[in-house]
C-alpha cells in the first residue's frame, strides 16, 4: 500500500473511532451509572475490564458492577509498594462481594535490575526515576491486563485535578487501543463519599486518616482538611506533573 493511501486509512479509521465516541458520549449524557454500566457490560462481554486501585471510586464501580455482572473482570496492579490497609481491602472486597479481584504484578527482573541500578526508593532522585518505576510497575503490567480487552473502566473524576479536567465519559485510549469509559466523571468527592456510606460499601480505612487519595506507600501522605485531594500524591513534584503515566491523554 502506498503511503498516502496508508496515511489515508489511518486519518478515515481515526475520524471514525471520534465519531463513534463522540456519538456513545451524546448518547449517555444524562444517563446514570448503572445505564452506563449495563450497556458497556453486556456489548462488550467478556472484553471489558476495571482497573481498581481500591480507591472509594473503583469500591463504588466495583459494588455496581457486581450488582449487574458478577463475572466481569475487576484487576488491580500490585505494585508491590502498596500499604498493608490497601492489601486488607483486596480481601474484605472478595468476601463481600463473592469475587476475586485478579492481581498483576510487575515482571521482577525489570524491579530487580531498576532497584539494584537506581536504589530501592529511587523515586525521590528525580522526576525521570519516579516515571521509570511507575512505568515498570504499573504501566507494563496494565498493557498485560489489558490485553485482549475493548473497554477499560476506571474511576476518574474531572474533579480530581487540573490534569483529568477535560476528560470524558468515553474517550479512545490511542496508546492501548481501547474505549475508555470513566462512569465517575462527573462525580464530585461529597457524591462517592455518599454512596459508600449510603451502601455500606468496603472502603480503604486510611481515608478516615486523612488519605484521600491512595496509591503506593511511599509516594502517598496525609493531607489536611481542606487540601486539595491529589496534593498528598508525589507531594514533592509540582501538580501538572501529578500523574503516573496510567491515564496519558
Ligand atoms: S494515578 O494515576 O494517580 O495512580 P488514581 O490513583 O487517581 O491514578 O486512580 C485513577 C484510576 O486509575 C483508578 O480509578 C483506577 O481505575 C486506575 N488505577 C490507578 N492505580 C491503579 C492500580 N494500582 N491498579 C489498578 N488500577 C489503578
Ligand atoms: Fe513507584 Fe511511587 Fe510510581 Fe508506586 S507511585 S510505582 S512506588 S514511583
Amino acid at each position: 500500500m502506498s503511503k498516502e493511501i496508508l496515511n489515508f486509512t489511518r486519518y478515515s479509521l481515526k475520524i471514525t473511532q471520534n465519531m463513534d465516541i463522540e456519538a456513545l458520549n451524546k448518547r449517555f449524557e444524562n444517563a446514570s451509572v448503572t445505564e452506563v454500566l449495563t450497556h458497556f457490560l453486556s456489548e462488550y462481554k467478556g472484553e471489558i475490564g476495571l482497573s481498581s486501585s481500591l480507591s472509594y471510586e473503583d469500591q463504588v464501580l466495583t459494588h455496581l458492577i457486581c450488582q449487574i455482572d458478577k463475572t466481569a473482570k475487576i484487576f488491580t496492579l500490585d505494585t508491590g509498594r502498596f500499604f498493608p490497609e490497601t492489601y486488607t481491602l483486596i480481601d474484605k472486597t472478595n468476601l463481600r462481594y463473592g469475587i476475586k479481584l485478579q492481581v498483576y504484578f510487575p515482571d521482577y527482573q525489570n524491579v530487580q535490575k531498576m532497584v539494584n541500578e537506581h536504589g530501592i526508593n529511587l523515586f525521590y532522585d528525580s522526576i525521570e526515576n519516579r516515571h521509570l518505576c511507575c512505568q515498570i510497575r504499573k504501566i507494563e503490567p496494565l498493557k498485560r491486563a489489558l490485553h485482549g480487552l475493548k473497554v477499560w473502566i476506571t474511576g476518574l473524576r474531572r474533579s480530581q485535578s487540573v490534569t483529568r479536567k477535560d476528560m470524558q465519559l468515553v474517550e479512545y485510549d490511542a496508546d492501548d487501543n481501547i474505549i475508555k469509559l470513566n462512569p465517575l466523571i462527573n462525580w464530585s468527592e461529597e457524591d462517592v463519599i455518599r454512596f459508600v456510606k449510603a451502601n455500606n460499601v468496603p472502603y480503604n480505612k486510611l481515608h478516615d486518616k486523612g488519605f484521600p487519595s491512595i496509591g503506593c506507600q511511599p509516594c502517598t501522605r496525609a493531607v489536611e482538611p481542606g487540601e486539595d485531594i491529589r496534593s498528598g500524591r508525589w507531594w514533592w513534584e509540582n501538580p501538572e506533573h501529578r500523574e503516573c503515566g496510567l491515564h496519558r491523554r
